[in-house]
């Protein structure tokens, strides 16, 4: 799926693109998500995970969310560097299509600037348009900033799994699951 291009303005008047990431960004987007990994431990991959995708798998990976019918990324391009990026995945079998699920990370720079929050304004709207019943994401415990955008949104917490996660120096982390219900 694409997205429409859209500009959007920061809270610290920076103006931001939203678009749909193009099989030209693919070293770019690498290059983002591998920083991102990095600032935080409360995404899913430590950075060198990423090692084993090279240019040709993530151009694939842009080129199949453009043309899927049940995919769509918004990335968020601030003066023509990738800021951040977030999906939704819409479920497509027949018992589980009222359901699609939220992934987003923005670079560390660029916290707290309000594109979380107009990222998610997007995602509830593709999702209301798709027919999207429940919208859901994952979160670790401590990510408070995350849990806070996302409970100001509409999503609450339903169920946790203990020990989800476990980091490089032992410690365990407990994963919250939240659903959104559309009307
Ligand atoms: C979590 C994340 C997506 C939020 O995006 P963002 O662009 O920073 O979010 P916004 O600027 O739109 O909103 C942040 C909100 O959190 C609030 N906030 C900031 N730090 C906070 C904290 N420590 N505790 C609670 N709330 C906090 C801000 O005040 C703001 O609230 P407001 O809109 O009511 O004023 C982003 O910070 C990020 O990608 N972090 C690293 C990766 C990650 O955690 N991804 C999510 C994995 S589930």
């Amino acid at each position: 799926m694409l997205f429409d291009e859209k500009t959007i303005t920061l809270k610290n008047g920076q103006h931001a693109i939203f678009r749909s990431p193009a099989v030209a960004d693919a070293a770019m987007m690498l290059d983002y998500i591998k920083t991102a990994s990095g600032e935080t431990d409360f995404l899913t991959r430590y950075p060198e995970e990423w090692d084993g995708t090279d240019i040709k798998k993530e151009e694939a990976w842009i080129n199949d969310m453009r043309e899927s019918q049940n995919a769509l990324g918004i990335t968020c391009y601030v003066g023509g560097h990738v800021a951040g990026n977030c999906e939704i995945r819409f479920h497509s079998g027949i018992k589980t299509r009222h359901r699609a699920t939220i992934g987003i990370a923005i670079l560390r720079e660029y916290w707290n600037l309000g594109i979380g929050s107009a990222m998610f304004e997007e995602m509830i709207a593709a999702a209301k348009a798709h027919g999207t019943e429940i919208m859901e994401l994952e979160f670790l415990e401590g990510n408070d900033r995350a849990r806070h955008l996302y409970e100001k949104v509409g999503f609450r917490v339903v169920s946790e799994k203990p020990n989800a996660f476990k980091l490089k120096d032992g410690t365990m982390c407990k994963e919250y699951y939240m659903q959104k219900y559309l009307e």
